[in-house]
C-alpha cells in the first residue's frame, strides 16, 4: 500500500550549524511519531551529521538530493549512492528539474542514475514536471508521459516498487505561484494512469505521488485532500521547522 510521505528538499541553503538546528527542532516538533513518513533531504556536507539527530527506526529519514550514475572511481567531486547508503540514507531525489536544467541531466543519464541509487537500496524520490510554456501549449501531458517513459519505465516492477514520484511543475518552484490542488490532482491521477499501463493496476496504486512546488503551511491541506496527492516535496517551507511540521500534519 501507498504511504502518505512529506519530503523536504532543502537545496543549497543553510550553514551546518543552521542545519543541526533546525533538524532539531524537527524532531522536537515531531517527537509523537504519528503521522506520515517524513524525508529530510540536506546538502552532502550535513547528511551523516543530520542523520544522527534522527531517531532511529521512527517516520523521520534522511534523503540526499542527487547522486553519480557510478559505482565509485575517479570522478572528482562526485558521490556515489553507496556513500550516501553508508552515512544512512534512505532517500535520493532524482531528476529534479533544478539538475536537469542547470546540470544538463538527461532522461538518459538519470536512467542510469535510478539504476545506480537502487543497486545501493536507496529508494529513490523521482520528479517529473513541465515548464509554463509546455502547460501554455497545452502539452502537459504529454510531456510528463514521455520524462516517465524515458526516465522511469525502464524499470523492473520490483525496482519501481521502491520508488516515489514527485510532480513538481517548474513554473511553481520557488514562484510562490502553487498548482491549484485541481492541477495537481490532474497530472497525478494521469501519472498513476501512466504507472497503471506501464506496469500494472496494483503497482499505479501502491505508488506514493508527492507535489511540490511553492506548497506551504497554508496550502498543503488543501493539496493533500486531493485523492491522488499523497504528500509533498517541499522547497522553502522545509527550511523553516514549525512549517514544515505544520504540512507534515495536514494530512
Ligand atoms: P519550493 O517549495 O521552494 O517551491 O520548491 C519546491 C521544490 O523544488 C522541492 O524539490
Amino acid at each position: 500500500m501507498r504511504q502518505n510521505l512529506v519530503a523536504g528538499n532543502w537545496k543549497m541553503n543553510l550553514t551546518y550549524q543552521e542545519g543541526l538546528a533546525l533538524v532539531e527542532e524537527i524532531v522536537r516538533l515531531n517527537a509523537a511519531g504519528t503521522g506520515p513518513e517524513v524525508v529530510v533531504c540536506p546538502p552532502f556536507p550535513f547528511l551523516a551529521g543530520v542523520g544522527e539527530k534522527l531517531p532511529q527506526g521512527g517516520k523521520l529519514h534522511l534523503g540526499a538530493q542527487n547522486c553519480h550514475q557510478k559505482e565509485s572511481g575517479a570522478f572528482t567531486g562526485e558521490v556515489a549512492a553507496k556513500m550516501l547508503a553508508s552515512v544512512g540514507c534512505e532517500y535520493v531525489i532524482l531528476g529534479h528539474s533544478e539538475r536537469r536544467q542547470y546540470f544538463g541531466e538527461t532522461d538518459e543519464l538519470l536512467s542510469q542514475k535510478l539504476k545506480a541509487a537502487l543497486a545501493a537500496g536507496l529508494k529513490p524520490i523521482f520528479c517529473v514536471g513541465e515548464s509554463l510554456d509546455t502547460r501554455e501549449a497545452d502539452e502537459t501531458f504529454d510531456f510528463i508521459g514521455q520524462q516517465l517513459a524515458a526516465g522511469l519505465f525502464h524499470l523492473s516492477n520490483e525496482e519501481f516498487a521502491q520508488v516515489t514520484v514527485a510532480y513538481e511543475p517548474i513554473w511553481a518552484i520557488g514562484t510562490g505561484r502553487t498548482a491549484t490542488s485541481a492541477q495537481a490532482q490532474e497530472v497525478h491521477a494521469f501519472i498513476r494512469e501512466q504507472i497503471a499501463r506501464a506496469y500494472d493496476a496494483q503497482a499505479a496504486l501502491d505508488t506514493t505521488i508527492l507535489y511540490g512546488g511553492s506548497a506551504n503551511a497554508q496550502n498543503a491541506r488543501e493539496l493533500f485532500s486531493q485523492p491522488d496527492v499523497d504528500g509533498g516535496l517541499i522547497g522553502g517551507a522545509s527550511l523553516k521547522a514549525a512549517d514544515f511540521t505544520t504540512i507534515i500534519q495536514s494530512f
